[in-house]
């Protein structure tokens, strides 16, 4: 798929899946997007856990009890180390979302489709639940989860303000 048809496609999925699998071979082409995106420094803070064994599945989805991520049939847990890169200033979380864009680019390209999950993970302790049962390091944060698999329903993505609205050629305003 061409780049612009995937972030024109690209939609947040909160649906069921099928009960089609998400072969390893395309979850590491996802995680390779992630990889390759830029990082401050390229210090390359943010890294990545695979969930697809069917069990561990199953206890995700009861720390992050969403309909999408019951169904789903792999997902992926990105971490940040949140320590400073550029004299005392750290970019956990613009690392972790530059990452977190490309990979939905590219599990959009595959046919697949996903949710970035955020708000939830920093509810209670449902990050620190996660970083235990995946034996994530102390003082490694998790930060986004995406749920992955193929969509029973075809989504759109929302709306966007017009061009003219958001961007402007030379001063603000226009
Ligand atoms: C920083 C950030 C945090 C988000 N957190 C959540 C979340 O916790 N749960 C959720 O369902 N969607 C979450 N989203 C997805 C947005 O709600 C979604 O991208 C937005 O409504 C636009 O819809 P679209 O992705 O279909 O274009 C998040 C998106 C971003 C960029």
């Amino acid at each position: 798929m061409d780049l612009f048809d995937a972030i024109a496609r690209r939609h947040s999925y909160r649906g069921e899946f099928t009960d089609q699998p998400v072969p390893r071979e395309d979850l590491q082409k996802i995680v390779q997007a992630g990889i390759q995106a830029p990082s401050a420094k390229n210090e390359q803070v943010t890294s990545f856990v695979v969930v697809d064994e069917p069990e561990l599945l199953a206890k995700v989805a009861e720390i992050v009890d969403r309909p999408v991520c019951r169904s789903a049939k792999a997902m992926i847990v990105c971490m940040t180390d949140p320590r400073p890169v550029f004299h005392d200033i750290a970019f956990p979380a613009e690392d972790c979302a530059a990452a977190v864009e490309n990979m939905l680019l590219a599990i959009t390209a595959l046919g697949y489709a996903s949710v970035w999950i955020d708000g939830v993970l920093r509810m209670g302790d449902i990050a620190e639940r996660l970083g235990r049962l995946l034996g994530v390091p102390e003082g490694h944060m998790v930060r986004i989860l995406l749920p992955i698999g193929v969509p029973v329903e075809p989504g759109v993505q929302q709306d966007r303000l017009p061009w003219d609205r958001r961007a402007w050629f030379n001063r603000y305003g226009g």
